[in-house]
């Protein structure tokens, strides 16, 4: 008895490490076959259309992935790209695309244009009081690495960020409204410019 137990024991454990380890081989087949024909082989894409993924956070890629699936992150490419790529995504498959991202090495940073960055440093560092926009470091953290839910934006493509910032600032990408609350609608184009030459850097 003792030994049909522990045999039982032992198959269904196995049977478990096994669906696992499918269910993370089929994630990071979908990465490398997929997801990485826009977003670079292993998430560092070259093209500023598409976001870095290597090194994201994984609970914010796992928010991101149900927010495009859910409908609720619907900006213009998020509709384009996103709804369909992530129509069929189970829960499973989410959470191990974003471990495999998040396990991934982030693209360094690219240095820009220095009056650029040292505005957007200024900004990011201490926010514009007068304009009731907020110290992105507060959340991001120092060298933008951000934390859990909210995003590494460090080594992110500079026109990704400003386009995403517009989109907080006219409210196109609404799923989360504390990116709205912390720059308002009074973030200049100028201004988001140079954050993301800064972060972009980093
Ligand atoms: C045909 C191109 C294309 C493919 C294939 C694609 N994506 Fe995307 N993805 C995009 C675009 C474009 C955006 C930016 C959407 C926006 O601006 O809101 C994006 C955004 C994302 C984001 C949000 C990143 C951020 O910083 O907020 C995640 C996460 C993501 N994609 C994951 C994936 C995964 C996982 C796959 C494969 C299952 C995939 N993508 C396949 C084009 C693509
Ligand atoms: C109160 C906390 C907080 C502050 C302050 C804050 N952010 Fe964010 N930020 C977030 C959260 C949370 C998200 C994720 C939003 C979502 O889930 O859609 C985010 C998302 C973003 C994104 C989208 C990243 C991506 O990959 O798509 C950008 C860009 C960004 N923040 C820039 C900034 C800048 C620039 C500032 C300073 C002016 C700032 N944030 C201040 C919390 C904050």
């Amino acid at each position: 008895m003792k030994t049909f137990i522990a045999a039982t024991v032992g198959a269904a454990l196995c049977m478990g490490i096994t669906a696992s380890s499918v269910a993370a081989n089929h994630a990071e087949d979908l990465a490398t076959h997929t997801c990485s024909l826009c977003h670079g082989p292993k998430g560092e894409s070259t093209s500023p259309a598409f976001p870095r993924l290597a090194g994201q956070n994984a609970a914010y890629i796992e928010a991101q992935l149900k927010a495009f699936r859910e409908h609720t992150r619907g900006d213009p490419p998020a509709q384009a790209f996103m709804w369909g790529m992530t129509a069929l995504l189970d829960d499973q498959t989410i959470h191990d695309l974003a471990q495999y991202y998040a396990a991934q090495k982030p693209v360094p940073g690219t240095a820009g244009d220095p009056a650029l960055m040292a505005e957007g440093k200024q900004i990011f560092e201490h926010g514009i009081p007068d304009k009731k926009i907020m110290a992105c470091v507060t959340c991001h953290l120092p060298d933008a690495q951000g934390n859990e839910t909210i995003p590494r934006l460090a080594g992110q493509h500079a026109d990704y960020i400003v386009k995403q910032l517009a989109y907080f600032k006219s409210e196109i990408r609404r799923d989360n409204p504390t990116m709205h609350a912390a720059i308002g609608g009074n973030m200049t184009l100028d201004e988001m410019r140079a954050i993301a030459a800064y972060v972009e850097s980093k």
